[in-house]
């Protein structure tokens, strides 16, 4: 069974994926989308999406990484998909899923999927470009507004030969609103022969449990659950493993705050570092009295040097 790191844009860069694969349990991790027009990006963004293209498309855990690309256009994604293999990817995603608005106005994500014909195109080409050897997966919503398109959707994912499809159990219309329909997956299961990655409302082990019941996928990816309880992956392979699953306590999670908040200043810089760290903090408050606390006390901190000391005195161990 395969674990995957779901990638969010603005919140999962290449701190995080390092942070996060280094406490275990994570198989596989996908960029943030990298959104392409009619051009192709110079290295630099590829290496700015993607920092861990420098060593062999891993994390410093050995976590492989794939490339997200989000677009309409057909040949500049192949482009840019071809580029980002040559770079050293070990697979692009194609991601069929964004609801942003501004997303969706210039072309891409979500509304594709109003068009089976444009997402089979969009993989197929890509598909063809990229060497065989290298995967090429997509990443979906159940439609734009209609999750009985998901099947046809899946479909033409399968036609175009991806490797594997993730599906986000929702339309672009639900957005993230709770449930997610994972009662929709064994349906595309029939149909298909695709490998399936079921993604969408896994907030701790005894979701994820329920979400095998209904769907019976090898794969499953996680996203808001894991910036809420860091351990979840871990506790997931323990639980999986038929081993006692650890409990979490603030005493374990609260020292990679510093580290991450120190790693962020390096890889930006400070201000970045302030707003992802607090950022952070407040997904961590969801579940955990003691990271609410500390979040009211320094949500209004700015400056680096006191939001550090801050860090210091209330997350050493
Ligand atoms: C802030 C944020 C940013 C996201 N960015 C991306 C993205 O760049 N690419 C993508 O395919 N999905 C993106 N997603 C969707 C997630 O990958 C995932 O499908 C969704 O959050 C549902 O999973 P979850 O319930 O485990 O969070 C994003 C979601 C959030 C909340």
């Amino acid at each position: 069974m395969k674990l995957f790191l779901a990638p969010m844009e603005g919140v999962v860069d290449w701190v995080m994926r390092d942070t996060l694969t280094t406490l275990g349990g994570i198989d596989h991790c996908v960029t943030e989308f990298l959104r392409i027009t009619d051009k192709l990006y110079p290295d630099s963004v590829f290496y700015k999406n993607c920092p861990e293209l420098k060593t062999g498309s891993r994390t410093r855990a050995g976590t492989p990484v794939f490339v997200q690309l989000l677009g309409g256009q057909a040949e500049p994604l192949a482009e840019n998909a071809v580029r980002a293999v040559e770079l050293g990817a070990l697979g692009v995603d194609l991601n069929f899923g964004c609801p942003a608005k501004t997303v969706n106005r210039h072309d891409g994500g979500a509304s594709i999927l109003k068009s089976c014909d444009r997402v089979f195109t969009i993989v197929d080409t890509v598909r063809k470009a990229v060497p065989r050897k290298v995967p090429v997966t997509a990443k979906i919503r159940l439609g734009f507004d209609d999750p009985t398109k998901c099947i046809e959707i899946a479909q033409a994912v399968e036609e175009a030969q991806a490797n594997w499809l993730t599906v986000h159990c929702r339309t672009k219309t639900d957005g993230y609103k709770p449930p997610a329909y994972w009662e929709w997956i064994p349906k595309i299961q029939e149909k298909t022969k695709i490998p399936l990655v079921a993604n969408g409302e896994i907030w701790n082990v005894h979701d994820f449990h329920r979400c095998i019941e209904v769907t019976g996928c090898d794969s499953y990816m996680i996203g808001r659950g894991v910036m809420s309880n860091p351990f979840i992956f871990k506790q997931i392979k323990q639980s999986l493993d038929q081993k006692e699953v650890e409990l979490v306590s603030w005493e374990r999670t609260k020292p990679l705050l510093p580290q991450f908040f120190e790693a962020s200043t390096v890889f930006i810089n400070d201000d970045f570092a302030v707003s992802r760290t607090k950022q952070w903090l407040k997904a961590l408050s969801l579940k955990n009295e003691e990271a609410k606390q500390l979040f009211e006390e320094i949500k209004v901190i700015t400056k680096a040097p006191e939001f550090r000391s801050n860090l210091e005195k209330h997350c050493s161990v």
